[in-house]
C-alpha cells in the first residue's frame, strides 16, 4: 500500500476516471506548454511528467525536451515510448536531470507536482531549476494549491469537466471510487502541501528569481495558482554551468 505520494504515483492509480479524462488533461496541458516556449529553438523541460501524452505535440514546438519525473515506473513508459526513437525527447529522473542540465535550459515547467513535495523537495527543485536554466530562462511553477482547502469546488471542477467532454457519468463513478480509494487515505494521513502566495514569491525571490505570480493557471483549475520567475540575465550561477549541448538537437 503506498506510504508516500511518490510511492501512490510509481503504482497504478486511477486519478483520470477514463482514457476520455487523461486526453483532455493532456490535451490542454499540452495547449497551455506550448504557448510558453519562447521559440523553436528551445530547450524545455516538464518536471512531474507524468505520463505526458501529449509530448511529441509538445517538442514539434522546440528544440529539445526534457521528461523528468521521480517515480521509476513512469519512467520506464516513457523510455518504452521515446527511448531510441526520439532523440529530441529525453527522459530523465531528477538527478540525471540535475547532472546533464546546467544552465542550457530555457523553459523549465512544473504542473500539479507541489502538493506532493516535502519542503525539503522542493527546495531541491527550486535549486536544480535555477541551475538548469540559461540567463533569461523561466520557470514556470502551476497548479499549485492556495491555502484555503475547497475540497467541493474540486467535485465539481471534475463534474465540469467530464460534463463538457462527454465523461459525465464515469466523473461521477471516479470520484465514488476515489473516496475508497489510496488516494483519499493519502490525502488525509499523509496530506497535499498549499502555499501561500506571498511566502511562495518570497521562497523564489530568495533563490534568485524574479518572480510573479501568473494567469491563467495552467489547466483547468483556475481556483490554483502559477507562478513565473525568471533567472536574471548577467549573474553568475551559484555552481559551475556546463556548455549548452545543443549538438543532436536537429
Ligand atoms: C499530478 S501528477 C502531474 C503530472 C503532470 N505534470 C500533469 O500536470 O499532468 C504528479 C507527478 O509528480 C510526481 N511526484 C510525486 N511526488 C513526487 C516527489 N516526491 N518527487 C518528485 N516527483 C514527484 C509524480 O511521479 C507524478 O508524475
Amino acid at each position: 500500500m503506498a506510504a508516500t505520494w511518490l510511492d501512490f504515483w510509481n503504482g497504478s492509480h486511477r486519478i483520470y476516471v477514463n482514457a476520455r479524462h487523461a486526453e483532455v488533461h493532456y490535451a490542454k496541458l499540452a495547449a497551455d506548454f506550448i504557448s510558453l516556449i519562447p521559440a523553436p529553438s528551445a530547450v524545455v523541460v516538464d518536471w512531474g511528467c507524468g505520463d505526458a501524452y501529449n509530448a511529441e505535440e509538445i517538442v514539434a514546438h522546440a528544440a529539445r525536451l526534457v521528461l523528468c519525473d521521480a517515480a521509476p515506473a513512469t519512467l520506464l513508459r516513457l523510455r518504452d515510448r521515446f527511448g531510441t526513437r526520439q532523440r529530441r525527447i529525453d527522459v530523465v529522473a531528477p538527478e540525471a536531470l540535475r547532472a546533464r542540465y546546467q544552465g542550457n535550459v530555457d523553459l523549465f515547467v512544473v504542473n500539479s507536482v507541489l502538493q506532493y513535495l516535502s519542503d525539503a523537495e522542493l527546495d531541491q527543485l527550486i535549486a536544480d531549476a535555477r541551475a538548469a536554466l540559461a540567463p533569461g530562462g523561466t520557470l514556470i511553477i502551476a497548479d499549485v494549491i492556495p491555502l484555503r482547502d475547497d475540497v467541493l469546488g474540486d467535485v465539481r471542477n471534475l463534474l465540469r469537466i467530464g460534463m463538457r467532454n462527454g465523461f459525465f457519468l464515469a466523473a461521477l463513478i471516479g470520484l465514488v471510487a476515489t473516496f475508497f480509494s489510496p488516494y483519499r487515505r493519502l490525502r488525509t494521513t499523509v496530506g497535499l502541501k498549499r502555499y501561500d502566495e506571498a511566502a511562495f514569491l518570497a521562497r523564489l525571490r530568495a533563490a534568485g528569481f524574479d518572480a510573479r505570480r501568473m494567469r491563467p493557471n495552467l489547466g483547468f483549475d483556475q481556483r490554483r495558482m502559477a507562478f513565473t520567475a525568471t533567472r536574471p540575465k548577467g549573474v553568475a550561477q551559484s555552481t559551475a554551468a556546463a556548455e549548452p549541448d545543443r549538438a543532436d538537437q536537429a
